[in-house]
């Protein structure tokens, strides 16, 4: 399946069969999805897959009660740390720098440094997005559904996996085996959207 093809049959999906989704394919989700860039390779991404009965359960609660949560065989969690990423710069920092890694990391880190709490919080936030966009597709080509979700409260989310509360959770993705067709796609026209200048 081309990319063009993922992003044209990919819908919301928020019923899905018993069927499970194997550890190898969920391990090959993440890995494609880890592929996303992020500013200086930064990767403030930090992942949990729900797969339990009872975390799935916790979960759905977490999402005030949504059903795809409960419905699907697996659960992906995008959580961001910015605190992690800046106590572990030099590992992210391309090893072609060589002697260089310790002066690069720490302009990542004095340039971050002068932003406000919030703006770093923001900043790490959304790059979860791209990650997300990237396992969205992934899924798809690999036959799975999903389903995209912001509904749910993320002081609950965090207690769940004992995250502090600097951790900034993109969203959440439930995944399975279609159950449904889910709704047609419906989009703008490109004109109401896009110039070309
Ligand atoms: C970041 C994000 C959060 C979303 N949150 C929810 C949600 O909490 N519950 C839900 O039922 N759908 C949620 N959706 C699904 C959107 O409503 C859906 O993507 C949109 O209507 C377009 O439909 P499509 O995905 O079938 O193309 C979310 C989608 C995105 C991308």
């Amino acid at each position: 399946m081309t990319v063009k093809e993922a992003a044209t049959a990919r819908r919301s999906i928020r019923k899905y069969t018993d069927a499970p989704i194997p550890e190898a394919d969920i391990q090959e989700m993440l890995r494609v999805a880890g592929l996303a860039p992020s500013p200086w390779n930064l990767q403030p991404w930090r992942v949990k897959v729900v797969v339990s009965p009872e975390m799935k359960e916790k979960l759905m609660a977490a999402a005030y009660g949504q059903p795809q949560v409960g419905a699907a065989q697996a659960v992906f969690v995008i959580g961001n740390d910015m605190n992690d990423v800046l106590a572990n710069v030099e590992e992210t920092v391309h090893p072609g720098y060589g002697d260089q890694i310790p002066e690069v990391a720490q302009n990542v880190k004095e340039t971050m440094e002068k932003m406000s709490e919030g703006d770093l919080q923001w900043w790490g936030k959304s790059q979860g997005y791209t990650f997300m966009a990237f396992l969205l597709l992934q899924a798809q080509a690999m036959g799975y559904s999903t389903s995209a979700m912001l509904g749910f409260d993320p002081v609950e989310v965090r207690k769940l996996f004992g995250w502090g509360d600097h951790v900034q959770i993109s969203a959440i993705v439930a995944m399975g085996v279609a159950d449904e067709d889910g709704f047609p796609t419906h989009r703008h026209p490109l004109e109401r959207f896009t110039e070309i200048v």
